[in-house]
């Protein structure tokens, strides 16, 4: 038997691999009248590897912040049963566990990028010298090679994403708990932080919680894989291999991304396209108050089209899907509203006014948690409708349809900021959808989705696209761009090829 461990002597213990369990444990956020989690018996060995998965909204995240100790602070609900960070409640067992969140905006707190990965052992009183040592370590091993002054704000979101991570190894704690940690990566970067993670737990030997809708990535890093079903309760518990063989066809129908037997679009969408509505012309573009990206762009935008824009972490898809949406100036050369588009407005689209722009340009920003307007979710979705002039039996309409296929509706009710990281991406796209823009802007707009949710998203867009709008998409998502996409834009630091 293991001597239990007290308040006094948890110190000595830091950096050990951490036990992790729920006893009949479950919990209902405050305003649901659902459980998020309901009556988990699971235990987690020191040591273990573990991949949690299961449908967007199952309590995924709810059980990784129970066991980080967060939740009942800021967070309200009701509990039931018990969870334990090896014999201590999660509140109790501070810097035991690492918890690295599903958004990494939430997660950035100081201005520069040493400080931040410093700030986690700072506040466990590790001492001085130590400390620097670690955040080197620590930012080397999510290839995170920025410098520790460079600016927090100025990093792209998968190099925040890396951020996150890095900030909670530095804590060395004895379990690392991580939600969608590579949901913002391009493929390669998400592969980096994947063995970044290997090294570090092959190293500490640290028990490791994933949660992530794509198995493949972690397949062979983890020995065991838990399935929570769409109401919260354990599912199914065993090795990778068992469960995807014995239980693969079962949970590819709830959702779950089993290798082989990913979703598919009913066809591909044919790449006949109509009228041109946005054209980019030697146009380099800058982010705010920087230099210009190091490629040049000349494209062409049509209605009927889904262009995807790839490419690394950082490159500058996001600024350009903002610079083409008229939101930020090219920095050189230009982008030119076809006179379809303009509908007789003069002159490029960043010297339009915000009104004239939103009628043309839906627009979907990578982290979604920063759009919401409305206190409902059934509001949300109502405000580009109605702002559209229909009436209120059109936008009733309008608005009830599109929360069935989003599998929003149970949540009509709620607030938006109160939804799961998956939730919030289908309602943020589900706005932009829903004035039928002529342009359709999307920044990683399958992020976060499990496998039923991202086929009636994909279709979803496909229908706006098929209808006559051009849309054009920024992801990482190799499934979406060869699904969805018509043409593929692949920006690098050498160029743009296709
Ligand atoms: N702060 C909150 N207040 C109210 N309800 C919440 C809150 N956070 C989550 N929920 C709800 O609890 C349920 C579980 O959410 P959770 O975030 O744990 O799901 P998840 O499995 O992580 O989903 P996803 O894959 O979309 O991230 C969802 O229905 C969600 O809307
Ligand atoms: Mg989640």
């Amino acid at each position: 038997m293991t001597p239990p461990v007290t308040h006094s002597d948890t110190a000595t213990h830091l950096g050990a691999p951490a036990r992790l369990s729920a006893h009949g444990w479950g919990w209902r956020h405050a305003g649901r009248r659902a459980w998020a989690v309901r009556a988990l018996d699971v235990s987690i060995e020191p040591g273990e590897r573990v991949l949690l998965l299961g449908p967007s909204g199952s309590g995924k995240s709810t059980l990784l912040a129970g066991l980080a100790g967060v939740l009942g602070g800021a967070e309200e609900g009701e509990t039931e049963g018990t969870l334990r960070v090896d014999r201590d409640q999660p509140a109790a067992a501070r810097g035991r566990v690492g918890l690295v969140l599903q958004d990494p905006e939430s997660h950035a707190v100081m201005a520069r990028v040493g400080d931040d990965v410093a700030f986690g052992p700072e506040n466990l009183g590790v001492p001085r010298d130590e400390i620097w040592s670690r955040v080197d370590a620590a930012l080397a091993a999510v290839g995170l090679d920025v410098g520790r002054a460079h600016s927090t704000s100025a990093l792209s979101g998968g190099q925040k994403q890396r951020l996150a991570l890095a900030g909670v190894l530095a804590m060395r704690p004895g379990a690392l708990l991580l939600d969608e940690p590579t949901a913002n990566l391009d493929p390669a970067g998400a592969r980096e932080v994947r063995d970044a993670v290997a090294e570090v737990i092959d190293r500490t030997g640290a028990t490791l919680l994933v949660v992530e809708h794509r198995v493949d990535l972690w397949h062979d890093l983890v020995n065991r894989v838990l399935v929570l079903g769409a109401d919260g309760s354990l599912i199914a518990d065993g090795t990778p291999a068992r469960i995807l063989e014995e239980r693969g066809a079962e949970l590819a129908a709830g959702g779950v991304w089993v290798p082989g037997r990913e979703p598919r679009l009913a066809s591909r969408p044919a790449g006949s396209a109509g009228p041109e509505m946005v054209s980019a012309t030697a146009l380099r573009v800058a982010r705010e108050r920087g230099r210009p990206l190091p490629w040049t762009l000349d494209a062409t935008f049509s209605a009927g089209e889904t262009v995807a824009l790839t490419g690394p972490n950082g490159v500058g898809k996001s600024t350009l899907a903002l610079t083409l949406a008229g939101l930020v100036p090219p920095a050189a050369g230009s982008v030119d509203a076809s006179p379809e588009l303009a509908g007789g407005l003069a002159g490029a689209p960043h010297r339009w006014r915000s009104r004239e722009l939103l009628t043309r340009f839906g627009m979907v920003f990578q982290a979604p948690e920063h759009q919401f307007v409305a206190a409902t979710v059934r509001e949300e979705l109502a405000v580009g409708p109605r702002s559209l002039g229909l009436s209120e039996a059109e936008v009733e309409a309008h608005v009830g349809g599109l929360l069935d296929r989003l599998g929003l509706a149970a949540l009509a009710g709620a607030n938006p900021f109160t939804l799961s990281g998956g939730q919030k991406r289908r309602l943020s796209v589900g706005t932009a959808l829903a004035t039928r823009p002529r342009v359709l802007l999307l920044d990683e707009p399958t992020f976060g989705q499990d496998a039923l949710s991202w086929a009636s998203l994909v279709e979803l867009i496909d229908e706006v696209r098929a209808e006559g709008s051009a849309v054009i998409a920024a992801s990482h998502d190799e499934h979406f761009v060869r699904e969805a996409a018509t043409t593929q834009l692949r920006l690098t630091a050498a160029g743009v090829g296709s």
